[in-house]
C-alpha cells in the first residue's frame, strides 16, 4: 500500500514544532459538583461496547482531514522550508492522499480555515506511523521523535514568513496555544514523548462543558516534570478494553482518542463534528494488524518457547495462535515492580484532570478511571516495538526477559539504526555513565539514563526464573506473536 520517495526537504523542527499542537492520552472540572473520580482496581479490564464506524472512511479522516484546527500558513510553510539549508529529508508517501496533502511529509495535513487562509497542521501520525525496513507502518510508535527543542522557537522563527494580516491572525492563534502549552511538551531524551503531559496542560485551559479557551488556566496545570512514554501501537487497540498504559480510558475510545487533537477544538459544535469522524478512526485501528517478522524463525525452538509461554507468561499476555485469548489484566504496580512514576501520577496528583474529561464533552461515553498499576498488553508484533515497557527503558526483548542484561545508560547505535536479530530491538550501545559524559546537548539527549524518575528500568522480572536455554526459546516464540 505505501511506496516510499524521496520528498522534497522539509524543516525537521517544523514538524516537530507542529507535531506538538496534537498529542495521545488522558484526561478537569466543573467547578459547581465536584464529581468523584472512580479508581479502577487492579484485575480483568471489563469489556465496553465501542461504535461502529467506517475503516475505509477513518483512514481517510487520518490523511486527508485536520483534526487539529489551527496552524501555520501554508505560504509560510513552504517560505520557511526553503529557506532552510536542511539536507533532504526522505519521507514516505501514504495511499489516497488528496490535493495538496499529497505533497506534504506524511506527518503534516493541509486544510483551509474559516478565514480562508491555507494552514498546515500536524496530524496523529506523527507519533503513530513509523518507518520499517524501508516502508512506513501506521500504527507502529516513532520511538525517535526529538521533542528536546523549545517549539517557541519554531513557531516563531516560522513567523517571520508570515505575509498578510488574516496570515498573521492565524498564526499567532496557533502561536498562542503553542506557547501555552511549550512547558509541558519538552522533554530531554530522544523517544521520550511527552503526549499525556501536553493532553493535561491543554485541559488546564479550557472549560469543560463549553470547551472555550482561557488564556489562564481554570485549573492548576501539571507538574512541569515530564515522565516519559513510549508510543504503544495501535494494532493492539482492537484487542483491548481500556486504552492507555494504567488502563485508564474506560468505556467508548473515541473520547479519548479525539483529545489527542484538542489544541484548537474551541467548541462542543466543533468536537461534534471530529466525534462523527473519530468513530470510523477507531474502526480503521481495529483493523490494523501486527507486521510480520521479517528474519527466519527455528520453529522447533519457537514451539518449545510457546509452551514455556503458554506456562510463565500466557495468564496475564494471553495466548496466540489457534486458541487466541487475551485476559486484559491490569496488573497491580506492587506485583510488575516496572517504574510507578507514570501510573501513580494519574492515580494521586492529577485526578482533576480525570474529572475535567469525565463532566467534558468527550467523556459523555466514556470514564477516566486511573489505576495503580499498568495494563499486560497484547504481544502482537511485539518484536517491531522496542524499546520496552512504558516508558520505553529496556532496550531489547532479550533485557526484557532478563533484568541482568538491561543497561543503565544506554543510546541508539544510531539515528536509523539496524534491526538486532539475536537481542530483538534497535542496535544500541551500553555507556559506563550518564548524559553528563558528553559535552553538547545535541549527544546527551541521545542518552536513556534510567536512574531518573521516571525513565526507570526495574520490575517485570518473570524471565530471571528461567536459564538461558528457556529465555533463547522464547524470544524464539516471540518472534512469531
Ligand atoms: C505527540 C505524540 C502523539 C500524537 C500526535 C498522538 N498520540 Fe496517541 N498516544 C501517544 C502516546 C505517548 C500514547 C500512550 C499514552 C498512555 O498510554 O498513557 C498514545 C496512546 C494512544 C492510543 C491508546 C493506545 C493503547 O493501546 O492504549 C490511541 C488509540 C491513540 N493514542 C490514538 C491517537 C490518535 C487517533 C491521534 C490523533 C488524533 C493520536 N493518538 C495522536 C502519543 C501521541
Ligand atoms: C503478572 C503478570 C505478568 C506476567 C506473569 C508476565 N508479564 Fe509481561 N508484562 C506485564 C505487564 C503489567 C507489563 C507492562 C509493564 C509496563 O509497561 O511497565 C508487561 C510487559 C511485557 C512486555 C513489554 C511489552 C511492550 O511493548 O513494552 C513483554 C515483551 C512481556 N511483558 C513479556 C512477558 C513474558 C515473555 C512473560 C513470561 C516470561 C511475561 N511477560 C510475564 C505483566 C506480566
Amino acid at each position: 500500500m505505501l511506496t516510499k520517495i524521496e520528498i522534497r526537504r522539509h524543516r525537521h523542527w517544523l514538524a516537530g514544532a507542529i507535531l506538538l499542537i496534537s498529542l495521545g492520552s488522558l484526561t478537569g472540572c466543573d467547578r459547581d459538583k465536584p464529581v468523584a473520580v472512580t479508581k479502577a482496581a487492579p484485575g480483568p479490564i471489563p469489556e465496553t461496547p465501542q461504535r461502529p464506524g467506517d475503516p475505509q472512511a477513518g483512514y481517510d479522516v487520518l490523511v486527508n482531514r485536520a483534526v487539529v484546527t489551527c496552524g501555520l500558513p501554508y505560504d509560510a510553510y513552504v517560505a520557511a522550508t526553503e529557506a532552510e539549508t536542511f539536507d533532504p529529508a526522505s519521507d514516505y508517501v501514504l495511499a489516497g492522499r488528496r490535493g495538496r496533502n499529497a505533497e506534504l511529509p506524511y506527518a503534516l495535513t493541509a486544510f483551509t480555515a474559516e478565514s480562508g487562509v491555507e494552514l498546515v497542521t500536524s496530524n496523529c501520525l506523527g507519533c503513530h506511523a513509523a518507518p520499517l525496513n524501508g516502508e512506513l507502518v501506521i500504527g507502529l510508535g516513532n520511538e525517535f521523535l526529538d521533542f528536546t527543542a523549545d517549539p517557541v522557537m519554531a513557531v516563531e522563527g516560522a513567523g517571520a514568513y508570515v505575509d498578510t494580516d488574516a496570515e498573521a491572525a492565524e498564526w499567532q492563534r496557533w502561536a498562542d496555544r503553542i506557547g501555552a502549552i511549550a512547558p509541558w511538551s519538552m522533554t530531554d531524551t530522544i523517544g521520550a514523548n511527552p503526549a499525556q503531559a501536553i493532553t493535561l496542560a491543554l485541559m488546564a485551559h479550557r472549560d469543560p462543558e463549553t470547551l472555550a479557551w482561557s488564556d489562564e488556566p481554570l485549573l492548576p496545570p501539571p507538574s512541569v516534570e515530564v515522565l516519559p512514554a513510549s508510543v504503544p501501537p495501535w494494532w493492539n487497540l482492537g484487542k483491548k478494553h481500556a486504552m492507555f498504559y494504567n488502563a485508564e480510558g474506560r468505556g467508548d475510545h473515541v473520547g479519548y482518542m479525539m483529545l489527542a487533537s484538542t489544541t484548537c477544538t474551541d467548541s462542543v459544535a466543533e468536537a461534534r463534528e471530529i466525534d462523527a469522524w473519530f468513530k470510523d478512526v477507531r474502526a480503521y485501528l481495529a483493523t490494523l494488524e501486527a507486521p510480520v517478522y521479517p528474519y527466519p524463525v527455528d520453529a522447533e525452538l519457537a514451539a518449545e518457547g510457546e509452551r514455556l509461554f503458554n506456562r510463565e507468561c500466557s495468564d496475564c499476555h494471553g495466548r496466540y495462535g489457534e486458541r487466541e485469548r487475551y485476559p486484559n489484566e491490569l496488573v497491580a504496580l506492587d506485583e510488575v515492580g516496572t517504574d510507578p512514576a507514570m501510573a501513580e501520577q494519574a492515580y494521586r496528583h492529577t485526578e482533576r484532570f480525570a474529572r475535567w474529561f469525565n463532566t467534558s464533552f468527550y467523556g459523555r461515553n466514556a470514564e477516566a478511571q486511573p489505576g495503580l498499576g499498568y495494563v499486560a498488553p497484547p504481544l502482537d508484533g511485539v518484536w517491531a516495538t522496542a524499546p520496552y515497557l512504558h516508558n520505553g527503558a529496556v532496550p531489547t526483548l532479550a533485557a526484557l526477559l532478563d533484568t541482568r542484561e538491561r543497561p543503565t545508560y544506554w543510546r541508539f547505535e544510531s539515528a536509523s539504526p539496524a534491526y538486532d536479530q539475536a537481542a530483538l530491538g534497535w542496535r544500541h550501545e551500553r555507556l559506563g555513565q550518564g548524559r553528563e559524559q558528553f559535552a553538547s546537548l545535541d549527544e546527551q539527549k541521545w542518552v536513556y539514563d534510567t536512574s531518573r524518575r521516571g525513565y526507570g528500568n526495574q520490575g517485570h522480572d518473570y524471565g530471571d526464573l528461567l536459564d538461558d536455554q528457556e529465555r533463547r526459546a522464547l524470544l524464539e516464540y516471540l518472534k512469531t506473536l
